[in-house]
């Protein structure tokens, strides 16, 4: 795609940090001001200074209340706004105000809307209706957003650029005509002739050879399976090209202020296939996330601990911002859960504990109209004579104990490999089954080391595994050479390594490794599968063996797995078609390291076994123990002189932490009180202890 206002003097190193006028953590969230009278407004900067507030995201839907009709700018409100944060001392991420075109917009030039696969126009009304590679539309919200830097450039409220807002959120796959263009060009680009796209997707089957790029299109709704790596090539391409747009807008800030960071609200949670989050990272100033937990699911908070610990896997371990989390319940799920007393306190410092450096809302003000009002705020509509004004006001005053925390970072001697081309091709149709889900199998493993007390970074396949004791692979389907010889290398290092079904199975391209699964890891793992043997649904088979404590239950996927000399079959199937073959295997490599292989999904206390004894062989265990459901993450400074415990209950009961070879001393910082080897963590508390 191509690049259009790249300002050649940008000196990275002459962006200012986001938070070099804020003291300590950053606490607020996103401000709409537009919403509401001015009565209103007044207040909202009384109950700011007493929350403690000093950051917020302004100005992110506001395009159409800016420009009404076409060419007519209503500037006069915002101004007021962020002189008026200003002098309250908060800074403003401001956005470009882009989130949304105005109907005008859209009326005047319908050609910018997406389309679904099947076609279906996707229409002004709801949001984010626009074709992110739609030349008029990139036209139109590029002068947006250089209108909102030329006029606020030397505010000195603006710490942050916000450009547009959860790109790709609602439209993560476009099939409109611009897209279709767009995917073209981004195809030329990778293939250079039409012969190497017709080789790399292997066109030679069911007539699909193509004699020109002009007749290629997005993998739109056909009889059947559309071509899998036509599908692969559109989720990249698709990625790409949100972030080509980020870029765009970014670049057009920074011509204007170079000295300003920017950054956008990333969605990274078990629930967000559409853009590859690792290659977004290197064109943001910072990371910033955003994060919900979902109401159905029971383990939410170990939800929420993955997807803290992915935004520090993006942003290469940095602390980033948590732009957005809810003070209660959401009002998009199916049945919408409140928050119960304490939980919102333990969900954001689990942010902060995982290296956020701020902890922001949606939004300040509850609605009373539109779409969102059902959506929890820091002020609810019921006012502040409310638990949650009160947990507001609460969590400001933890952050503000907390402040020295800002900056240091998060260490782990364990990485679990996150992969986004893996996830888009492990789930593509016409698979040996479609009940596997990728991300199914990243939890899983996530939990169990959770529930081990293990803080892991999530990583890219090609991350510096270096300095790892124990390394993860769920499921990682699709692999180049390069990344699987840096895994094998991290096990030469002395790494304990371990791989998961499905895994190494294609190259980039989607082409299966011939000669026996998983391909890129055989010699790794000293194993061969010949052939998979899926389950049907409802089916188990009994594992053996003492790495899962003696007996566990399978299901959805086995293998039949041949060893290579010098492998050990540490857990075999005890019932089933694949009775007394392979499990689980074990290969010694290099001095100290080890290749395992998990052929098949195991239950969860099967798993908690395996994971425990895999981080016991990689001697990565917690430092301080902690009962079941009470999570212990550690945040260092950067001379690892000092560090901060972070000790969350999630359970019902108190908690003592701290035994005689292992004892917490230090200063626990949000009651002020001296921990002298015993720290006690009151049921649903959360308590920070400076050590050091
Ligand atoms: C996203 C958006 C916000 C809001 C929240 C609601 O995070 O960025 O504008 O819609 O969801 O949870």
């Amino acid at each position: 795609m191509r690049r259009r206002t790249a300002p050649d003097s940008f000196d990275p190193a002459a962006v200012r940090p986001w938070n070099d006028r804020i003291s300590g953590l950053g606490f607020g969230g996103d401000y709409n001001p537009e919403q509401w009278p001015e009565r209103v407004r007044l207040e909202d900067l009384e109950l700011m200074r007493e929350a403690g507030v000093n950051l917020l995201s302004v100005a992110i839907f506001a395009w159409a209340t800016i420009e009404p009709r076409e060419g007519e700018l209503e500037w006069g409100w915002l101004d007021d706004t962020m002189d008026r944060l200003h002098d309250a001392g908060i800074r403003v991420a401001l956005a470009t105000a882009t989130a949304s075109p105005p109907p005008w917009l859209t009326r005047k030039h319908p050609e910018i809307l997406p389309r679904m696969a099947d076609g279906t126009v996707m229409h002004q009304g709801g949001r984010q209706s626009y074709a992110v590679t739609h030349p008029v539309h990139r036209e139109y919200a590029l002068r947006m957003a250089t209108r909102m830097a030329e006029r606020y450039k030397s505010h000195p409220a603006l710490a942050l650029w916000h450009v547009d807002n959860e790109i790709g959120c609602h439209v993560p796959r476009d099939y409109s005509d611009a897209a279709a263009a767009a995917f073209r060009e981004w195809l030329r680009a990778r293939y250079g002739t039409v012969e190497n796209l017709n080789e790399a997707w292997g066109t030679a089957f069911w007539s699909q050879r193509y004699g020109s790029f002009d007749d290629v299109l997005p993998p739109l709704v056909a009889p059947t399976f559309a071509n899998p790596t036509q599908q692969l090539d559109f989720d990249r391409f698709s990625s790409d090209a949100l972030l080509d747009y980020y870029r765009d807008l970014r670049d057009a800030l920074r011509a204007i202020t170079p000295h300003v960071p920017t950054t956008t609200n990333l969605m990274a949670s078990s629930h967000t296939k559409g853009m590859d989050y690792f290659t977004w990272a290197p064109e943001l100033d910072v990371v910033a996330n955003d994060h919900y937990t979902v109401a159905a699911n029971p383990d939410r908070h170990v939800e929420l601990a993955f997807s803290a610990d992915l935004s520090r896997g993006i942003a290469g371990g940095d602390p980033w911002i948590l732009m957005e989390h809810s003070t209660s319940a959401v009002n998009w799920q199916p049945r919408n859960r409140s928050k119960l007393p304490g939980e919102l306190l333990r969900n954001s410092l689990q942010h902060v504990a995982r290296g956020a450096d701020s902890v922001m809302f949606f939004q300040w003000r509850a609605s009373a109209a539109g779409a969102e009002k059902y959506h929890s705020a820091m002020v609810p509509h019921a006012g502040t004579d409310t638990d949650v004004w009160r947990d507001v006001v609460n969590l400001g005053r933890a952050l503000r104990a907390l402040g020295e925390v800002r900056g240091s970072r998060v260490r782990s001697r364990a990485a679990m490999v996150v992969d986004w081309p893996s996830w888009w091709g492990a789930e593509l149709d016409a698979h040996p089954t479609q009940a596997l889900r990728y991300m199914d199998q990243v939890q899983a493993w996530y939990a169990a080391l959770w529930r081990l007390g293990v803080t892991v970074d999530l990583v890219p396949p090609g991350a510096d595994l270096d300095g790892y004791g124990l390394v993860v692979l769920p499921t990682t389907y699709l692999v180049t050479d390069a990344d699987a010889a840096n895994v094998a290398a991290a096990a030469e290092r002395g790494a304990t390594v371990a791989i998961t079904y499905f895994s190494g199975v294609v190259d980039s391209r989607d082409h299966v490794r011939l000669g026996g699964y998983p391909g890129a890891f055989r010699d790794l793992l000293g194993a061969r599968t010949e052939e998979f043997f899926p389950l049907l649904q409802g089916e188990t088979v009994r594992v053996e063996g003492k790495v899962v404590g003696g007996t566990a239950t399978a299901d959805l996927w086995t293998e039949k797995t041949h060893v290579a000399d010098g492998t050990e079959v540490v857990a075999t199937y005890d019932d089933g078609a694949l009775r007394g073959w392979p499990a689980i295997t074990r290969r010694p490599v290099g001095a100290h390291g080890s290749a395992w292989y998990a052929a098949t999904r195991l239950d969860e206390a099967g798993l908690v076994a395996l994971a425990a004894h895999l981080v016991d062989e990689a001697g990565v265990g917690p430092d301080v123990a902690a009962p079941p459901g009470v999570e212990v993450v550690r945040r260092w400074s950067d001379d690892g002189t000092t560090s901060w415990l972070f000790a969350i209950n999630h359970t019902e009961s108190e908690a003592m932490l701290g035994s005689g070879d292992a004892p917490v001393q230090g200063t626990e910082l949000l009651t002020d009180t001296g921990v002298a080897g015993t720290l006690r963590v009151p049921a649903g508390a959360v308590r920070v202890v400076r050590t050091g």
